[in-house]
C-alpha cells in the first residue's frame, strides 16, 4: 500500500516524521511530494498510490483520473472546498478531513491579526485594546469555540451567530448566541469569520453586511476569502476610513487593497493559520491514522463525501 503526502505547503518536519512512523508502522509505503508547484508533478506522483493527504491542494477530475489505484483522499485540516467531491465520489474515492486538529492554531492567529489591527500595525502611534471590546464570531464550528475561548481570557464580550450550531450549544460556553447574521455585524466592534466556502457563503460577506459593523469596525478572515465579496469591501472601505480588514487568505484583489488601505488592511502573504508544529502533528497524524484505519478495518468516520 502506498501513501503520497502532497502538501504544495510542507508540513514541519516533525509532524513529517510522525506520518512516516503511523504509515510504516502500519506496512505501508511512504511517498512525500513537498512543494511541488506545477500541477504535472502531482499528476505523475498520484499515478500508483493508494492513499493521498493533502492540506489545500487540489483534487479535482483530473487528478483523480490519473490516480488509477486511489482509495482514499484525507485533507490533513478543516476545509475541503479544496476536493471534488461529486468526482470523488465517481471515482470510488473516500475523502475526509481531520475536523478541530489545526483549530487551535488558526484560532491562535485570529487574535495575532486582531492584536496587530487595533495596535496600528506596530507603527509605534497609540492604539487600542481588545479588552471589553464585543467579539462577533461568524459561525461556531471548531475554530469559533477555540476563538470565543481566548477571546474571553482577553475579557472581551464575545457573540457568535451560527445557522447550524444550536442556541444552548453556544450558550453553555458563555458566548451569547444571536439570532441573525445582520445582529452580529450590527453589534460587534470586531467580526471574526469562520465559515466555510460554500455555494451559498461565497461572497456572502457584501456591503450590506459589513455596513452594519459600528465605528471602527474590524473585520478578521481566517477562513476562506472566496466568503468575502471583495468589491463590496474595497467600496465599502473607501467610504468609510474607519474600517478594518485583515485577513490570513490574500484577496484575489490584494494590490488594490494594500494600494488604497495602508495601515488598516494586511494580509499574511501565504495562509499561515494552520502553520505551527502543533497544528501539523495532529492534523497529519490524525490524516495518517484515518488512512491505516480505513484500510484495515474499513473505517469512514469523518468521511465528506457520498459514497
Ligand atoms: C483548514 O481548512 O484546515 C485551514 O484552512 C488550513 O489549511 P492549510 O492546511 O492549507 O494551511
Amino acid at each position: 500500500m502506498k501513501v503520497l503526502v502532497a502538501t504544495d505547503k510542507p508540513f514541519a518536519k516533525v509532524a513529517v516524521d510522525g506520518i512516516r512512523k503511523e504509515i510504516e508502522g502500519a506496512g505501508y509505503e511512504l511517498v512525500l511530494l513537498e512543494k511541488y508547484g506545477e500541477k504535472s508533478k502531482l499528476l505523475s506522483a498520484v499515478k500508483d498510490v493508494d492513499a493521498i493527504i493533502i492540506r489545500s491542494d487540489v483534487i479535482d477530475a483530473e487528478v483523480l483520473d490519473a490516480a488509477k489505484k486511489l482509495k482514499i483522499v484525507v485533507r490533513a485540516g478543516a476545509g475541503y472546498d479544496n476536493v471534488d467531491l461529486e468526482a470523488a465520489t465517481a471515482h470510488d474515492v473516500c475523502v475526509m478531513n481531520t475536523p478541530g486538529q489545526n483549530s487551535n492554531a488558526v484560532a491562535e492567529l485570529a487574535f495575532g491579526l486582531m492584536v496587530m489591527a487595533v495596535r496600528n500595525m506596530y507603527n509605534g502611534t497609540s492604539g487600542t485594546e481588545l479588552k471589553g471590546k464585543k467579539l462577533g464570531i461568524h459561525a461556531y464550528g471548531n475554530v469559533g469555540r477555540n476563538v470565543a475561548r481566548i477571546g474571553k481570557g482577553f475579557g472581551m464580550d464575545i457573540y457568535a451567530y451560527d445557522a447550524y450550531c444550536p442556541k444552548d450549544v453556544i450558550e453553555a460556553d458563555g458566548v451569547r448566541a444571536v439570532a441573525s447574521v445582520e445582529e452580529l455585524y450590527a453589534m460587534c466592534d470586531v467580526v471574526s469569520v469562520h465559515i466555510p466556502a460554500t455555494p451559498e457563503t461565497k461572497n456572502s460577506i457584501n456591503y450590506g453586511l459589513v455596513n452594519r459593523m459600528p465605528k471602527g469596525g474590524l473585520l478578521v478572515n481566517t477562513a476562506r476569502k472566496e466568503v468575502i465579496n471583495e468589491t463590496d469591501l474595497i467600496q465599502l472601505m473607501e467610504e468609510r476610513p474607519d474600517l478594518k480588514y485583515m485577513t490570513d487568505i490574500m484577496p484575489a484583489a490584494h494590490e488594490t487593497f494594500a494600494a488604497k488601505f495602508a495601515g488598516r488592511y494586511f494580509s499574511t502573504p501565504k495562509k499561515m493559520g494552520a502553520q505551527t508544529a502543533e497544528a501539523n502533528i495532529n492534523a497529519g497524524i490524525a490524516a495518517a491514522r484515518q488512512i491505516v484505519a480505513f484500510f484495515k478495518e474499513g473505517c469512514e468516520k469523518f468521511r465528506v463525501n457520498k459514497k
